[in-house]
């Protein structure tokens, strides 16, 4: 049987999730929703990135413990995904002890290798970043993502032969170039490898807040060689390697934003090669969200909060947004305006209309209820199978964008169909009620398929929609295939209520 790990970025847990932040748990949700319609065994893999310096620095301004500090910041981020609707199967945090046992062995097998040695570490470190720095990377002696200037570090650190992998990850991306999505990312890791490598410092001389490392426990593991290695720990990397890990290792997909692919597509997968195991499938470098063309970051405040923006029209809206106005891959811009008129278009006027308008017609001709037609309307009905499949290829290749604009043109097909058909004017005589019964017929059968493409992107909303247009099973259970396919039911029960999206003035 088919199946699918999937995985996001682990956050740092310094301040709230951010519009930011949430796009990607949101698109990388609506990859895990659309594969389990697709009837594909999945597990989607969240969590926090705790130790880091910020995070620590965080918690001791609160005068908290950090691992106090990280708990409540737990609970606020899952607060967050939850009211966003993000269907997670697990959430990882670095303090937790499973984690540990993963990064313990990893950085013995990666030891056991002849990977690491130890060195004199002379440099710039961002905290923000929690990177090292070359003069060349910075501006004006800033780091260019945070502006802020890093700090001088010198230190006995352990270092990872890192330069030891680069042709064989330069055979890697040869050899699979579906390994990094979309090509933008590629280009620029291929340039990376073609300067070659330098070894990376992978430990903290003595500092506290971390893993100790298991080769000099007066040093803790440098944070991104920690984090990294969560996608693995949370299926049960360790000594044993718990039956969850043949399970599910190797990763098939990692969803991270384009300012961390270096690390997701050099620094893990030597490190897994170093320490012998399998490489993930896939990695998809997402771009961007500003706000009104500005950065968003943490560190320069200049954030929206995602649970506040939900709360202005609901989860679903915000997602569909995020989904289908920004291309997966580029960057993407939020201004409350175009927020607001793209909700007044594609969900007030356009879809919340035509499921109102729907079922106050089976309301008022047919009282709530649909007999099997005598006919279907074939143009709308292959229209339907056409935007199946053009859903498919745009899920399929990560074109999320595509996929949902796909289904609000069907959308669009069933208002023009309902404006052509005048099925208040079939109603006036008696005589059409067989056509009647085809035209009220064909527009819920539309609609239902149109939910069950939009139960990804909308998933309350699309559920909402199925139950008002008669389809009494669960949405869990509905499968792309089986239920996107055109059908003729025997009965319809379809019911009326208020407006799904009110428009908004
Ligand atoms: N903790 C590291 C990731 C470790 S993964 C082993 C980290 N954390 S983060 O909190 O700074 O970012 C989490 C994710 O959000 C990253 O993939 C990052 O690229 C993404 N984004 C942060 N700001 C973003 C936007 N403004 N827009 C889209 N994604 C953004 O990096």
């Amino acid at each position: 049987m088919s199946r699918f790990y999937l995985t996001t970025a682990i956050d740092y847990v310094n301040s709230r999730p951010h519009l930011g932040t949430a796009y990607e748990k949101i698109t990388a949700d609506v990859i895990a929703r659309y594969k389990r319609l697709s009837g594909v065994t999945t597990r989607f893999l969240m969590g926090n990135d705790e130790h880091s310096q910020n995070v620590f620095r965080r918690a001791r301004e609160l005068g908290l413990e950090p691992l106090e500090y990280c708990n409540r910041m737990e609970q606020e981020f899952r607060g967050v995904w939850q009211a966003l609707g993000i269907s997670f199967d697990d959430f990882i945090r670095t303090t937790e002890p499973r984690h540990r046992v993963g990064v313990t062995w990893m950085v013995e097998r990666i030891a056991t290798a002849g990977d690491l040695y130890e060195g004199f570490y002379e440099g710039w470190y961002c905290v923000s970043c929690e990177a090292f720095k070359q003069e060349k990377d910075l501006v004006d002696g800033n780091c260019p993502i945070h502006r802020v200037r890093p700090e001088w570090i010198r230190e006995r650190n352990h270092f990872f032969r890192l330069s030891k992998y680069r042709d064989a990850l330069v055979s890697l991306f040869d050899r699979h170039p579906e390994f990094l999505l979309p090509d933008v990312r590629r280009n620029e890791i291929l340039r990376l490898l073609e300067g070659g490598l330098e070894d990376i410092s992978i430990s903290r001389a003595g500092q506290a807040w971390g893993i100790p490392l298991p080769t000099d426990p007066s040093s803790a593991v440098y944070v991104w060689f920690d984090a990294l290695i969560n996608y693995a720990s949370a299926v049960g990397l360790g000594d044993a390697h718990d039956a969850r890990f043949a399970e599910w290792w190797p990763a098939d997909l990692h969803v991270i934003g384009k300012d961390i692919t270096r690390f997701h597509t050099v620094v893990w997968p030597a490190m897994l090669m170093s320490a012998g195991l399998e490489l993930p499938r896939q990695v998809f470098g997402h771009g961007w969200v500003h706000l009104g063309g500005q950065k968003m970051s943490k560190s320069l405040g200049t954030t929206l909060d995602p649970a506040e923006v939900a709360g202005k029209f609901g989860a679903d809206p915000l997602r569909l947004y995020l989904v289908k106005e920004i291309p997966y891959g580029q960057d993407g811009d939020f201004t409350w305006e175009r927020y607001e008129e793209r909700y007044n278009v594609d969900l007030a006027n356009n879809l919340g209309n035509l499921v109102s308008r729907v079922a106050a017609m089976v309301d008022k001709y047919r009282g709530g209820r649909l007999g099997a037609p005598e006919s279907s309307p074939d143009a709308l009905a292959s229209k339907a199978s056409e935007t199946v499949q053009v859903y498919r290829r745009a899920m399929d290749g990560f074109a999320l964008h595509e996929a949902a604009a796909a289904a609000f043109r069907l959308v669009d097909a069933a208002n023009e169909f309902i404006a052509q058909t005048e099925p208040w004017a079939l109603a006036r005589d008696p005589a059409q009620a067989g056509r009647l019964d085809a035209v009220l017929s064909g527009a819920v059968e539309t609609v239902r398929i149109a939910a069950v493409l939009l139960l990804p992107v909308m998933p309350a909303a699309a559920a909402e929609i199925l139950a008002r247009m008669g389809e009494n099973r669960p949405p869990a259970s509905l499968r792309l295939d089986e239920d996107t396919t055109w059908r003729v039911e025997p009965e319809r029960v379809v019911s009326k209520a208020s407006a799904l999206w009110p428009r908004a003035e």
